[in-house]
């Protein structure tokens, strides 16, 4: 794969300023692995004062209100988080989908929205175990990502996929690397058709769930696996950077 290694930590709501030291220590530690792209994107609280101390890493947002500013208590839109240092923001997580009732189209809606305020888009995707267990994984994870990817008139630029396996979050269970290599190779059929091959070939596609220092050789070293998209251990700069020292000495990716 032509393009660098992508590792972002999504802190998910996790974090306080006692964070910003890990956040220091990831950015310093970075900037000796110019060959893996490394990004983190903390709550909405925490993206200013980690945008402030990155030198090296991107900063992101998990997620943001699709509309204009207006009277919605409570909600971040694009153009604030992009204002706040966010250059790029993660839509269509499992967590949102799950427990805000976020739907295909509400995630078109907020994609429209960040592109709108420059920001990139990591779009995730991916099925439940009930789904895998019914054989239709493949089919599923495609309708989701179908349905969002007319969106991107320069997906070379703006576009990341992250494929994660519900099954798979936060539960220490890992996707085999087979399955790992059919789903990111069925995306990558589905990105060079929409896109063509070319501009494809610059989208990297992610794999998240449960990724650790210790699987994360194994996991970077399959086919079309681009980076990986880290919860838990990116909340310590220790293990997230033994995922950036796996990505650095992986050679698929
Ligand atoms: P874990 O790495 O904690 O399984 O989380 C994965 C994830 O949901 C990243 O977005």
């Amino acid at each position: 794969m032509a393009e660098r290694p992508y590792i972002v930590g999504n802190w998910k709501m996790f974090g306080t300023r006692a964070m910003l030291s890990e956040a220091r220590a990831i950015d310093r530690a970075a900037q000796r692995y110019m060959k893996v792209e490394v990004a983190v994107a903390p709550p909405y609280t925490l993206i200013h004062a980690v945008h402030k101390e990155a030198e090296q890493i991107g900063v992101g947002a998990q997620d943001c209100h699709p509309g204009a500013e207006g009277a919605h208590t409570g909600d971040i839109n694009a153009t604030m988080v992009a204002d706040a240092g966010a250059k790029f923001v993660i839509l269509g997580h499992s967590e949102r989908r799950q427990d805000h009732g976020e739907t295909n189209k509400l995630i078109n809606e907020k994609i429209e929205s960040a592109l709108e305020a420059g920001l990139r888009v990591i779009l995730c995707c991916g099925e439940s175990l009930e789904t895998r267990d019914a054989g239709e994984a493949e089919v599923f994870v495609l309708r989701q990502l179908k349905s969002a990817l007319g969106a991107f008139d320069d997906p070379a630029e703006r576009l990341t996929i992250a494929y994660e396996p519900i099954w798979a979050i936060g539960t220490g269970r890992t996707a085999t690397t087979d399955d790992i290599a059919a789903m990111h190779g069925a995306i990558r059929k589905l990105l060079d058709q929409t896109f063509g091959e070319e501009a494809s070939a610059k989208v990297r596609i992610l794999y998240g769930g449960s990724v650790k220092p210790d699987n994360a050789r194994e996991i970077l070293s399959t086919a079309e696996v681009g980076g990986a998209l880290v919860g838990g251990a990116s909340l310590t700069a220790e293990s997230f950077l033994g995922i950036v020292v796996a990505a650095s000495e992986s050679d698929e990716v």
